[in-house]
């Protein structure tokens, strides 16, 4: 088989299909797990209006302090997303995707509050993170809890 001799040939002297092969197929699993958590959960059509969206209330410590309180309390958010904040909180067999991790920073800058509001209105698809406005929060209460998920960035 004269051709594909020939073919691994040049395939074994030319570093540039190695790099090739090397960025195809072993770079992106390395970094699999973090751009899978920076993608947009809200839907393209829906992300623009959502980035629109301003927390109304100030984060002023007791704000942040009611926040935490329905975090721990009526919004159950600390089974999933634990005490501290890193997403592995009590409950076990959780299918699929983690509780997210609010201490990670890369994540932290990737959403605006807006997309984070959209969430905790319609739950993330495909997830366990279900939707809380309005039959748990009002988006009142949604906004205080917001203040204290933007908390753990550590600012
Ligand atoms: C049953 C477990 C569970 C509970 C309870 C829960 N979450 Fe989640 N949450 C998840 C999972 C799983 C994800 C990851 C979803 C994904 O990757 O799309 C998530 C993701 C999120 C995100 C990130 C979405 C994004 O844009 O990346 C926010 C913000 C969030 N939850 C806030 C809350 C708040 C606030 C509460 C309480 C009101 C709460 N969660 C309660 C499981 C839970």
């Amino acid at each position: 088989m004269a051709t594909s001799h020939a073919s691994e040939v040049t395939m074994r002297r030319n570093p540039v299909l190695v790099l090739l092969w090397l960025w195809v197929c072993v770079i992106p699993p390395v970094h699999g797990a973090d751009s899978e958590v920076l993608k947009p959960r809200v839907p393209l059509d829906q992300i623009a209006e959502a980035r629109t969206w301003t927390n109304p209330v100030p984060a002023a410590p007791d704000n942040i302090e009611q926040g935490k309180t329905i975090f721990h309390g009526k919004a159950f958010c600390v089974t999933c997303h634990g005490r501290d904040g890193k997403g592995l909180g009590e409950i076990e067999g959780l299918r699929g995707k983690l509780p997210r991790n609010f201490t990670d920073k890369a994540w932290q800058a990737a959403r605006t509050d807006g997309e984070l509001f959209w969430i905790l209105k319609n739950g993330s698809p495909g997830s366990d993170m279900a939707s809380f406005i309005p039959l748990v929060l009002t988006e009142e209460e949604a906004w205080h809890v917001l203040l204290y998920v933007r908390s753990f960035s550590g600012k």
